[in-house]
C-alpha cells in the first residue's frame, strides 16, 4: 500500500529518476539530456537541502514513486538559491553560454542567470510558497496527487504560511487540470510565458469538506 512520509536523504536516487522521467511537460526528458543530474539539480534537490519539512513522497513497497518538494518562502529561497546553491551546484556542469540551444544548455544557462528574477514575480506576493510535484507515470491518476498536495499544504499551514504557487507548462495538459482540480486559480504575473501561474490558499476546507448539493433543505 502507498504511503506518504517527510523525503530521506536515502530516497535521493528514486526520486531523481521521477523528476527526469517527468520533466519534458509531465512526459520523459530522458532522450533530451546527457546530464541527467541537471533538472533534478534546479527543480528538486535544493528544496530537500533548504526545507526538508516540506519535502515529502509516496512510498510503495520501500521505495519512492513520487514526490512533493517546496519552500515556505520564494524570497528567501530564491535568494539562498542564487547566492549559495548555484554557484556550489554549478560547478558540476560546463560554463553557461550566452544563446543556449539544447536542453542541457538552457538549464546549465537557467541554474546560473535566470532561476531567481523568474522564481520572484510580481504577483506572487499573496502566495509566499511554491512547489513541484511529481509522480512516476505508473501512479498517476490514483489520487496520489491529490494526497500528496494535501500534506503539503498542511505542513504549510501549520508553518503559518498563507498562500502557495506553482508554475506549470502551458504544453501540460494533465498538469494544469491536476491543479486546477486542486483549486489554483491564475495569477496575473508579468510576462508568464512558456508557463503558466497558479495559485491558492492553504486552507484546504473546499478540498477536504463534503459539497453540500444546492437546494436541498434540511
Ligand atoms: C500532475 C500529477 C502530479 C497529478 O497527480 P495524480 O496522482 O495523477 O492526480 P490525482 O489522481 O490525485 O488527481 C487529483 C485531481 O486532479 C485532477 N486531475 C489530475 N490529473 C488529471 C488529468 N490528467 N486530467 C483531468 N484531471 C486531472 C482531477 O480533478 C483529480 O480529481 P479526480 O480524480 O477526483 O477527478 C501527476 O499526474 C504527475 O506527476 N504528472 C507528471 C508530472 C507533472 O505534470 N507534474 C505537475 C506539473 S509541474
Amino acid at each position: 500500500m502507498a504511503t506518504i512520509r517527510l523525503y530521506r536523504e536515502t530516497d535521493l536516487e528514486e526520486v531523481r529518476r521521477i523528476c527526469v522521467r517527468t520533466a519534458n511537460s509531465g512526459q520523459d526528458s530522458t532522450p533530451m539530456t546527457e546530464m541527467p543530474d541537471l533538472v533534478p539539480d534546479i527543480f528538486l534537490v535544493p528544496y530537500t537541502v533548504h526545507d526538508p519539512d516540506l519535502c515529502f513522497v509516496v512510498e510503495e513497497d520501500g521505495r519512492a514513486v513520487g514526490y512533493i518538494v517546496g519552500c515556505a518562502d520564494t524570497v528567501s529561497f530564491a535568494t539562498w538559491f542564487r547566492d549559495e546553491w548555484a554557484p556550489q551546484a554549478g560547478r558540476k556542469y560546463p560554463q553557461p553560454i550566452e544563446s543556449p540551444k539544447t536542453w542541457d544548455e538552457m538549464w546549465v544557462y537557467c541554474l546560473h542567470f535566470n532561476s531567481y528574477p523568474r522564481m520572484v514575480m510580481p504577483g506572487i506576493e499573496g502566495y509566499p510558497s511554491h512547489l513541484h510535484i511529481d509522480l512516476a507515470p505508473e501512479y498517476h491518476r490514483m489520487g496520489l496527487g491529490r494526497e500528496l498536495m494535501l500534506t503539503y499544504l498542511d505542513a504549510l499551514k501549520a508553518a503559518g504560511v498563507p498562500g502557495v504557487h506553482a508554475c506549470v507548462s502551458a504544453k501540460n495538459p494533465g498538469g494544469l487540470k491536476y491543479y486546477e482540480g486542486m483549486g489554483f486559480t491564475p495569477i496575473d504575473v508579468p510576462d508568464p510565458a512558456p508557463v503558466v501561474w497558479l495559485g491558492r490558499s492553504t486552507d484546504t476546507r473546499d478540498l477536504t469538506e463534503p459539497k453540500v448539493a444546492a437546494g436541498t433543505t434540511d
